[in-house]
């Protein structure tokens, strides 16, 4: 039997161990595909320990959300496997579900960058009424993803990018990377729910990668601070760094034109989904949004789960 190298999870109390498996076969209508860079973002790593909607109901499973793999013809492109798992040298996959990658991409540049760019560029294109010129609060903005959604912001004719993170260093950095306006997140929440209050009064997105209790500190602050209560101030959940539920009252929902939506694999249709991620990958491939690739081997896959993320930088195994 012909076999592969892959990353199994066999426990989601453990990371993913690197193991040999059986080689895949396609069924008709899929292919074949070498498996070229896996990166391993938050919500892979959420799936491998059962804690992501897309987690795998049974064990072992093959680890691994996204790749930049090389089709049968030779040509690159980008799959997102949620609940199939990518991190094997070879996997099936669906030929109408890639996304093109264009020539000379630089593939792990592509697997750490597309996921946390995804997140942003998928809510201001497909969840909101966004146009150019409006304005955006980033809310975590220090982390990958919510770095990337400044740039996104700016490359689709944002307006006006405010970044509100705790990690100063990093907020500086974005004012150097195109945001217009920054707001620390600091344990004095006085001071921290004065300065949103300053900053975003009257945004017109909001693109959350915090939400529980700073999100409410935040969303009492800009909702206290509006002065064009009918303006449309649309509210994206995308990330839950900072828990997963809030505490929201109707008289929020009722005193200003606010709604809270959210923007995630779910709640888009994955046709839309891909359209948009084709124009997504063409943007990052021709230069100017990038995270930085960690590179790991597969057979250090157990190194990649336990590395923690520089600011900047994504963990990804190369095969
Ligand atoms: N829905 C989607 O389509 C989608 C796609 C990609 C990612 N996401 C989600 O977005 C979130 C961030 O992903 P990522 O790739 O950016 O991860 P990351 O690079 O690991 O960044 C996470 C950052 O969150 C910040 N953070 C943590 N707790 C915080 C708090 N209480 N207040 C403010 N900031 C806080 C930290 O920055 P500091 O240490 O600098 O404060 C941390 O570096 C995750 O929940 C992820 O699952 C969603």
């Amino acid at each position: 039997m012909s076999m592969v190298n892959a990353a199994l999870v066999e426990s989601f109390d453990e990371p993913p161990h690197f193991r040999s498996i059986p080689a895949p076969e396609a069924a008709p209508g899929q292919e074949v595909v070498d498996v070229l860079t896996v990166g391993v973002h938050p919500a892979t790593r959420g799936i491998a320990a059962g804690k992501h909607y897309t987690s795998p109901t049974t064990l072992p499973a093959l680890a691994g959300a996204d790749a930049v793999v090389r089709r049968a013809d030779g040509s690159l492109a980008y799959v997102m496997m949620l609940g199939a798992g990518t991190l094997a040298e070879r996997i099936v996959i669906d030929p109408a579900a890639t996304i093109p990658v264009p020539d000379g991409a630089d593939p792990a540049v592509l697997a750490a960058t597309m996921n946390p760019a995804l997140s942003s560029w998928g809510a201001l294109r497909t969840r909101v009424p966004f146009q150019a010129g409006q304005s955006i609060l980033v809310h975590g903005a220090t982390g990958n993803a919510g770095s990337m959604a400044v740039k996104v912001a700016k490359h689709l004719g944002a307006g006006r990018v405010i970044a509100a993170g705790r990690n100063r260093s990093r907020l500086e950095e974005l004012t150097a990377e195109g945001a217009d306006d920054i707001v620390a997140l600091t344990h004095d929440q006085d001071a921290t729910a004065a300065a949103l209050a300053e900053a975003a009064a009257n945004v017109d997105v909001v693109l959350d990668y915090v939400w529980g209790p700073p999100t409410e500190l935040a969303m009492r602050a800009v909702l206290g601070a509006r002065t064009e209560h009918t303006r449309l101030l649309d509210w994206v959940q995308i990330g839950g760094m900072g828990g997963d539920e809030i505490t929201l009252s109707g008289h929020a929902l009722r005193s200003n034109a606010f709604r809270i939506l959210g923007s995630g694999f779910g709640s888009v249709d994955m046709q839309v989904m891909l359209r948009e991620f084709t124009e997504l990958v063409a943007a990052i491939a021709a230069g100017g949004m990038a995270v930085r690739p960690h590179p790991f081997p597969l057979e250090k896959v157990e190194q990649a789960w336990a590395h923690q993320d520089a600011p900047g930088e994504r963990a990804v195994i190369v095969l």
